[in-house]
């Protein structure tokens, strides 16, 4: 008779696991080590939540059970078993709240076939498809490093592997498809920093998952920072709790101006047509108004004036342990030659505020720089992402999925 996780745990839960009123993101998790011992069982049941928070001598489990750990306010990474990935490192990832971010998985063992890994990685991601996913949001963010992916069609077909429903991409940043669910990142000069953001974080839909895939890393800059939001809005609240709630009650509401032709000197001049998906008026203003609640005015140069409204401050999104995320573009917008953002009532936004947020999200971003190949998931309910200016060339491709349910 095989041993599973139920039937060593709920003995012991029974005992020493009794209701307490729930403890939201410190509701420890129970997490197995080395649970080879325990097969079968899959892999993404290496880690569960108690079903209850625990109340009492947490450290006894460790005596009457030695393969787990738990996790909650302490800071021990959790360790992995998967027979098809071999946990790495990379340069500039940080624990976060006492999980690693990006978490890194190569191929278990050294590549026989150097040119291309991919055949075995698409079976491995089949295989543990579900643990996969587990892993994007426990820990914001999964690198895949060491698989010599080599182009948009490689990456397209890791990201089929999902079989999530492809997010089609509204907004301003100059992107062209490359292939399939795949397009650009962003074509604007390279010499421009694009700022932190979760990826259309303004539209409605908007994309659950973000993929990164870097065919050309670039020689000196070019990092794609990213950061856990939920840490900033945690600051925020902390700092100006007034000011939040304010916000946060009223709702903001921005404006954009998007020129009648692309301007290619800038990473947001993509042009109305395409930025609403017609080159007819009237479409755009009907499609913009269905796909993405944007209203549209047109200006006497040709120009659409759009305005997005209401749209939050923060969010709690379903299954990330009721943690608030910074889910907004104030720092973006805030008074800016073809952008505002105010609350709804029109009141502004203090600049102190806009600065501190600033320096918030910074602080809290992990530099994370690309080798040939990546693959990295995003968490886009839960972590941003910006760029840094870099010197050319750099090619980085990206697809985004699956409606975020809210
Ligand atoms: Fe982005």
């Amino acid at each position: 008779m095989p041993t599973t996780l139920s039937s060593v745990f709920l003995p012991l839960l029974s005992r020493y696991a009794t209701p307490t009123p729930a403890l939201g993101a410190l509701e420890p998790k129970i997490i197995l080590k080395n649970s080879r011992s325990l097969h079968p069982v899959s892999p993404m049941y290496h880690s569960i939540s108690l079903p209850v928070p625990l109340r009492g001598p947490l450290p006894l489990f460790s005596t009457l059970v030695p393969n787990f750990t738990i996790e909650g306010e302490s800071t021990e990474i959790m360790e992995f078993t998967c027979e098809d990935f071999k946990v790495g490192k990379c340069k500039g990832q940080k624990l976060v709240d006492g999980v690693i971010m990006p978490l890194v998985l190569q191929p278990p063992e050294e590549s026989k076939n150097s040119t291309n890994d991919m055949p075995s990685l698409l079976l491995a991601l089949e295989k543990n498809n579900d643990w996969f996913k587990q892993m994007i949001i426990k820990n914001g963010a999964v690198l895949l490093r060491g698989f010599n992916l080599r182009n948009a069609e490689d990456f397209n077909d890791v990201v089929q592997t999902f079989r999530w429903d492809h997010v089609p991409y509204i907004g301003p940043a100059l992107r062209t498809s490359v292939f399939k669910q795949i397009w650009t990142a962003n074509e604007g000069p390279l010499s421009e920093t694009i700022a932190f953001h979760h990826e259309m974080v303004l539209m409605k839909p908007y994309p659950e998952y973000v993929m990164f895939f870097c065919e050309v890393p670039p020689p000196e800059g070019g990092e794609t920072p990213i950061g856990p939001s939920c840490r900033v809005a945690e600051r925020m609240m902390e700092e100006f709790p007034e000011a939040v709630k304010e916000m946060e009650e009223k709702g903001l509401k921005y404006t954009f101006r998007v020129p009648p032709q692309t301007e290619a000197l800038t990473f947001i001049g993509r042009s109305w047509p395409e930025f609403l998906g017609s080159p007819d008026p009237a479409e755009a203003v009907k499609k913009a108004k269905a796909n993405a609640d944007i209203d549209v005015e047109w200006l006497p140069d040709g120009s659409a004036h759009l305005t997005l409204a209401p749209r939050p401050l923060t969010m709690v999104f379903e299954g990330r342990k009721g943690r608030k995320v910074w889910f907004n573009l104030i720092h973006l917008m805030y008074k800016k030659e073809v952008a505002s953002v105010t609350m709804m009532d029109g009141t502004e936004i203090p600049e102190k505020i806009v600065r501190r947020i600033e320096e918030i999200i910074e602080e809290e971003s992990i530099q994370f720089r690309w080798e040939k190949g990546d693959v990295l998931f995003l968490d886009n309910l839960a972590v941003y992402h910006g760029r840094r200016p870099s010197l050319p060339p750099r090619k980085v491709l990206v697809a985004t999925c699956k409606v975020a349910s809210v």
